[in-house]
């Protein structure tokens, strides 16, 4: 971990294993421009809750827009990373970050993406288009649902008889689990840059 990381706050609203993603790069060192202070979840029954408090992250559940900037204020976030958080957030939100707040989504945008396309939903469109090659995607959130600049893509095979389970699993491994902490150390150095004037 480099000096002074910048500070980062997960978002979350279920089994949290992007999050894991982002605890081991912490812990082997890829993500080192960046520290995980806290977890908000809008989901009281997030299993990702618990991966954050066994690794000494707290976490915090509201479904209160207003609690959660007083919670990033009062913690001094400067990145807010989406990690399946699927409540869409209010403008008046997104503005009060702007370029601070990534997300990762789980196919090549713009394809299968916007209100309504999430976790396995996503996959089930990407299988009922007949899509050959789906994906992952990490870009910058702004007022537009998955609207905002691309910062990484990577792209994975479908398989003659994928289900949508079995694709979400392989989008995961293949992609997800690599691109957001890359993404975040990505923006994390940046943020860290722009803090030292340079
Ligand atoms: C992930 O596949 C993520 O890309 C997706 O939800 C899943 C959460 O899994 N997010 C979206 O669909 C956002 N539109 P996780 O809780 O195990 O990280």
């Amino acid at each position: 971990m480099l000096k002074d990381p910048a500070r980062i706050a997960v978002m979350v609203s279920g089994g949290g294993t992007n999050l894991q993603a982002l605890i081991d790069a912490e812990k082997k060192g890829v993500l080192r421009s960046g520290l995980i202070e806290l977890v908000i979840s809008d989901n009281p029954e997030a299993y990702a809750m618990e991966r954050a408090r066994e690794n000494g992250i707290e976490a915090v559940f509201t479904k209160d827009e207003n609690e959660m900037i007083s919670l990033l204020e009062d913690h001094g976030i400067e990145l807010v990373v989406l990690a399946g958080f699927l409540k869409i957030l209010s403008p008046d939100f997104i503005r009060r970050y702007p370029e601070r707040i990534i997300n990762i989504h789980p196919s090549l945008i713009p394809s299968f993406c916007g209100k309504g396309a999430y976790g396995l939903h996503v996959h089930e469109k990407a299988l009922a288009y007949g899509v050959k090659v789906t994906g992952a995607t990490v870009h910058f959130v702004n007022e537009i649902p998955d609207g905002g600049r691309i910062i990484a893509q990577k792209a994975v095979a479908v398989e003659e008889n994928d289900t949508p389970e079995t694709l979400q699993r392989r989008v995961m491994e293949q992609a997800e689990w690599k691109l957001l902490p890359a993404a975040c150390e990505k923006v994390s150095a940046k943020i860290r840059r722009e803090r030292m004037g340079k």
